[in-house]
């Protein structure tokens, strides 16, 4: 009997690549680089399914030129930005992405960049790799505690209540906003507006998707609305910041530290923020373990087994 034939564009985990050989005809892309929008059409011609990731660009456009073999695309992460989901939606082409599989990786790394940023960890790090430490010294790199701290949670969905979950662990005071309020937010207080929630925040959270509602949300005028010397992290996504204005308000003293998982156009993130020291920054790593990644194979092939075999894939965006 013949294969589906796959297209997988980047090289996923052993578990998932074993399974997808297993079952399918692959075309694994071995070098690991992001295709160009021509290689994409090019490679995908003939294919029934893309296993595809965030450096993929489906624009409209590439959505158009694919073969009309092509039954599903299924992205390897919860962001699906990088997809026209209406272009897809036209053509009967079904999307289906990974919500479950990242959840609690991401919080984790959501609470390493709250960590990190309020303890200073990377300034750390960097003094004593230089070899400039010369010893305990009790005004040496202070940073804050985070019990009794107002953490702000933008965006309560499944990554935000895991953070929040965590959150309570430090004893933390836990606020969201959201677009509405959950029947069971953790015992955390609702903002019904982006700007109610940043006044009273002390550490702020940015967990929301990339939408045209969210996009260059986080702008000088939303941070002069946070008190003076809070701290900005961000799990979900760079273009959620403007960068210049976070970088200039951290400049200024207003946000005392940042810590960042996602930058707009990575990875060419904007070179400011390379000079700030109070900046802990990681290179878009959120659900960057092993069980993640197993998972996140796993619910792309379900997703995808379903759609060929005609069945309602568990998780479809279109
Ligand atoms: C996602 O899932 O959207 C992450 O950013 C990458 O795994």
């Amino acid at each position: 009997m013949t294969k589906p034939k796959l297209l997988m564009t980047r090289v996923l985990s052993p578990v998932t690549i074993e399974r997808a050989r297993r079952d399918y005809d692959l075309d694994l892309n071995e070098a690991d680089v992001p295709f160009t929008p021509g290689e994409l059409v090019a490679r995908a011609a003939g294919k029934d399914a893309l296993l595809v990731a965030l450096a993929d660009r489906f624009g409209a456009d590439v959505i158009a030129r694919l073969d009309p073999s092509v039954k599903v695309i299924a992205t390897y992460s919860v962001g699906h930005e990088h997809i026209d989901l209406q272009a897809a939606k036209a053509r009967g082409i079904r999307v289906v992405y990974t919500p479950d599989a990242v959840t609690v990786a991401t919080a984790e790394i959501g609470f390493l960049l709250i960590l990190g940023a309020a303890r200073r960890a990377s300034e750390g790090e960097r003094l004593l790799r230089a070899k400039a430490w010369h010893g305990w010294q009790p005004m040496q790199l202070i940073g804050r505690r985070l019990d009794g701290k107002r953490l702000g949670i933008y965006g309560m969905g499944k990554i935000g209540q895991a953070i929040a979950k965590r959150a309570r662990g430090f004893d933390m005071d836990i606020h969201y906003f959201n677009r509405r309020p959950l029947d069971d937010a953790l015992g955390a207080t609702y903002h019904a507006t982006l700007d109610s929630l940043l006044a009273v925040t002390d550490i702020l959270c940015i967990a929301a998707p990339s939408t045209p509602e969210t996009r260059a949300s986080i702008n000088a005028a939303a941070l002069a609305k946070l008190k003076p010397g809070a701290i900005v992290t961000n799990i979900a996504r760079g273009d959620l910041v403007v960068d210049d204005d976070l970088i200039a308000a951290v400049k200024s003293g207003h946000i005392a530290h940042i810590g960042l998982d996602v930058y707009a156009n990575e990875p060419n993130i904007h070179p400011g923020y390379y000079d700030l020291e109070n900046a802990f920054l990681l290179p878009h790593m959120g659900t960057s373990v092993i069980e993640a990644r197993d998972e996140m194979g796993r619910d792309a092939l379900d997703n995808i087994d379903a759609v060929l075999a005609g069945r309602e894939p568990p998780t479809a965006l279109v």
